[in-house]
């Protein structure tokens, strides 16, 4: 596959068919990834993927702590809220995707439904897990996970698979560590979500617009 074909045609999956990935194929995409850029070459990330049992346990406790309304506690600060063109991408990014999926601005329950599938993996299989070491230079390990976990989303896309990256993964860290048996002192950075995409639901093929070249590049 062209390099441009996977950048052009990778998009976030939120719709996965339960089909289980085989260890082999993740083994060999990470086996890829790892040739990812890393300041310094000091390849921070530590990877953990969890299928099965251990993802079903991890959504199933993720959703009790999102409705007995147990406010994300991340290892990594994450944003709250944006501003400006930021927040305008952000808001225009839910409303094309929840209308793509026939969701209604007032579907209180629909909305919901949505963001309990979100913890639950969009219904992926899998989920491939960084962390990093507490100790490091923190944004700059962050930065690498963000190098590998991209890289990572292309060879997916090459093997026919669909990845979301999810910060509703990393929202309750301390479960992440518990079930996935990850030392305490370990900082939980982000999962990536893994599957077979669905082949025709409108959450799997929802594609996201990009701002013009025109106005994210200047020639100084
Ligand atoms: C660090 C990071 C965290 C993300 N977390 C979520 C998430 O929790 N839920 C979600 O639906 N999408 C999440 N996304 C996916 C983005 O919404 C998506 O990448 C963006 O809208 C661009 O769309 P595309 O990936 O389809 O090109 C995340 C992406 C990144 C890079």
């Amino acid at each position: 596959m062209e390099l441009n074909e996977a950048i052009h045609g990778r998009r976030s999956v939120r719709l996965f068919l339960p089909d289980p990935i085989p260890r082999d194929t993740i083994s060999k995409i990470v086996e890829t990834a790892r040739w990812a850029p890393s300041w310094g070459n000091t390849q921070p990330w530590e990877i953990v993927y969890a299928d099965g049992e251990k993802a079903k346990q991890l959504g199933d406790l993720f959703v009790a702590e999102a409705e007995s309304g147990k406010f994300p506690r991340p290892d990594i600060n994450m944003p709250l809220d944006f501003t400006g063109d930021h927040k305008a991408r952000y808001v225009g990014l839910g409303k094309a995707l929840l209308t793509s999926m026939g969701i209604a601005r007032d579907d209180k329950a629909a909305r919901q439904q949505h963001w309990l599938n979100m913890y639950k993996f969009f219904g992926a299989p899998g989920v491939v897990y960084f962390t990093i070491d507490g100790g490091l230079n923190e944004p700059y390990s962050c930065l690498d996970i963000g190098s590998i976990g991209t890289t990572l989303c292309y060879l997916a896309f090459e093997q026919g698979l669909g990845t979301i990256f999810l910060a509703a993964s990393m929202h309750y860290p301390d479960i992440v560590k518990r079930v996935l048996d990850i030392p305490a002192t370990k900082k939980v950075v982000i999962g990536i979500a893994i599957g077979k995409p669905h082949p025709t639901a409108p959450a799997s093929l929802f594609r996201s617009d990009r701002e013009p070249v025109e106005k994210v590049l200047r020639f100084a």
